[in-house]
């Protein structure tokens, strides 16, 4: 608010003789117990006023209400002189600005940006972490693109290692040719189901190893089930033509079952990178480290990094046998994305238990002077839990995505018809409605919380229709909608209303904060502050609904611009819930 900060500027000048730069004014928002929409802090001012910071308010104010048409009116509590701007000043903001089409969408800023999300490996199916991952990620894609950055969402697939393999190999020993189509299961569980069964047998075969003399750690290396794993895995680097086969077919397995579980996510990806063509890539930049001096090699030929003057310890980068470590294609990857992309920030959507692994990458690169460094960013995130009890996997370990998106289905579907609220759908139109409340409420519950914070994960209270929960949005939003479509849009003759009811001034000066609340949200790489602001639009619509009747309004104008500032709220709550990926049905 410029012609403020310029307007403050000339009082104290001429009250005081104060020469202020008009940067140097610092006003903030009001606070809510406190009438007026911007504060200014007097106590500066006392010294050339010789006058108490009440008394100096009162001053400034009142020249400011004079010689301002904007302000309108000014209260001073102690030090602080809060100002209202009028009524006139906010309704040219709301029509100008908000109900502009692009409104809250900020304009390119020729600065682009990577997110690398959702990251699977190809031997089991994406699991309830993976689900905090593909939200995140997407949705803070959608942020910065509304910031105005252009973004690149990529995945990076780890298709290939000895995890892999022993999946492939307890196939080949036990699959008797198993299928998709012969089982009628998802590729990825089918996958994941030899992933486990490999597991089974291998501890069987620890034992029997055991029971017969070997110690625990032989067992472990002899079990011929681990020996012949290790054996596909040396195939496959040699380019083994069966061995590549296999390889080929179970991964389009599982490649077939994300992408259903991406779609029901409602997740997307511009660009793959797959490990199997990036692994050997930082092997080069372990060359480049050792001649620059940041790498170092032990006497067994292993190269490592000192990072213990930056408080970190000393780092494996390639072992003794020439093969690389997670960090080595990592190093790699990064220069890859760089060099196809030149983007100015990278973010790597990734739990926090590679919060070190990171750490160091970012380190690293730093040191190999690379210019990009900088632009590196671990989008660290917590753990999801689920009250016990809940919803185990067919495995019993961890959550399984796509059960859980059956389970929100199937709570979303018993909530809906409890409240009586499926009259004259089809059966169609129901079940898309189940999927968009319980996959609103899923996705609202993991988004509203800071990244960092762990978080228990109830789905019960995620589908209330009452609480701080998506279901509570969504139905707002068709609420309005509902209201909306009861009147035909009329042509605005262009002469409004010039007076502003509490409920309404409170919900104009909400709605205008929406690309500041972009901004933040894009900075801050937190999706929470968008899911928090939704919230409160959805809450100040409510009371103004309540409160001020729009189809049986005093008269047609009062009408004509309640609806339009029906409207206002509902394409920034639609554009909102768009920013976390959560879709708003028309009815509800
Ligand atoms: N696939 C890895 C995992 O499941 C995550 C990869 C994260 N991205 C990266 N550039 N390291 O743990």
């Amino acid at each position: 608010m410029n012609f403020i900060t310029e307007a403050v500027a000339k009082a104290v000048k001429s009250l005081y003789q104060i020469d202020l730069n008009p940067a140097d004014v610092n006003l903030q928002e009001t606070r809510k117990e406190f009438e007026g929409q911007v504060t200014l802090v007097t106590f500066p001012f006392t010294k050339a006023s010789r006058k108490s910071p009440e008394q100096t308010g009162q001053e400034i104010g009142a020249f400011l209400q004079n010689q301002v048409d904007e302000i309108a009116a000014f209260n001073v509590i102690k030090g602080f002189l809060n100002i209202s701007l009028s009524d006139t000043y906010w309704l040219g903001k709301f029509y100008n600005e908000v109900l502009a089409d692009d409104f809250g969408f900020i304009k390119p800023n020729g600065q682009k940006v990577m997110v690398e999300y959702s990251s699977p490996n190809t031997n089991k199916p994406l699991h309830l972490g993976h689900v905090r991952n593909n939200l995140l990620g997407y949705s803070v894609a959608k942020i910065l693109e509304a910031a105005g950055f252009e973004v690149v969402k990529t995945n990076l697939v780890n298709d290939r290692g000895i995890h892999i393999c022993k999946s492939m190999l307890a196939w080949q020993k036990f699959g008797n040719g198993e299928t998709p189509e012969s089982s009628g299961m998802k590729g990825d569980h089918l996958v994941g189901k030899y992933y486990v069964l490999f597991d089974k047998e291998y501890k069987k075969q620890i034992e029997e190893l055991v029971a017969s003399g070997q110690s625990e750690e032989e067992a472990k290396k002899n079990a011929p089930l681990m020996k012949g794993a290790q054996e596909m895995l040396q195939k496959w680097e040699a380019g083994d033509a069966e061995v590549i086969g296999l390889w080929k077919t179970m991964n389009s397995w599982v490649y077939a079952g994300f992408a259903e579980t991406y779609k029901r996510l409602g997740v997307e990806f511009d660009k793959y990178y797959y490990e199997s063509n990036t692994y050997l890539l930082g092997k080069d930049i372990v060359e480049e480290g050792l001649e620059k001096g940041v790498f170092f090699q032990k006497e067994d030929g292993s190269v490592w990094v000192d990072l213990t003057a930056d408080g970190l310890d000393q780092k494996l980068v390639r072992r003794s046998d020439g093969t690389s470590v997670y960090m080595t294609q990592d190093l790699g990857t990064a220069q890859l994305k760089y060099d196809d992309f030149h983007m100015n920030e990278s973010i790597y959507v990734v739990g926090n238990e590679q919060d070190y692994h990171f750490k160091v990458l970012f380190l690293i690169l730093e040191k190999l002077g690379k210019s990009w460094a900088k632009g590196l960013y671990h989008l660290s995130y917590g753990m999801v839990d689920l009250p016990s009890g809940k919803m185990k996997s067919r495995e019993g370990t961890v959550v399984d995505a796509d059960d859980l998106i059956d389970e929100m289905e199937q709570t979303a579907k018993e909530q809906t018809e409890a409240l009586g609220k499926t009259e004259g759908l089809s059966e169609v139109d129901k079940a898309e409605l189940y999927h968009t409340i319980g996959m609103g409420a899923l996705k609202y519950f993991l988004l509203k919380v800071d990244p960092k914070k762990r978080l228990l994960f109830d789905p019960n209270e995620s589908v209330d229709f009452q609480g701080h929960t998506g279901p509570f949005i969504q139905y707002t939003h068709a609420r309005i909608r509902s209201v909306l479509s009861r009147v035909a849009s009329s042509d605005n003759t262009g002469s409004t209303v010039s007076k502003l009811f509490p409920e309404e001034r409170d919900l104009i000066l909400l709605l205008n904060q929406f690309p500041d609340i972009i901004e933040q949200a894009a900075k801050g790489h937190n999706p929470a502050a968008i899911a928090n602001y939704a919230y409160e639009v959805a809450k100040a619509f409510n009371k103004f609904y309540h409160e001020r009747s729009i189809l049986q309004a005093e008269d047609e104008q009062t009408k004509q611009f309640r609806l339009q500032l029906s409207a206002a709220s509902v394409n920034v709550i639609k554009k909102g819930m768009g920013l976390l990926g959560i879709e708003v049905p028309e009815r509800m």
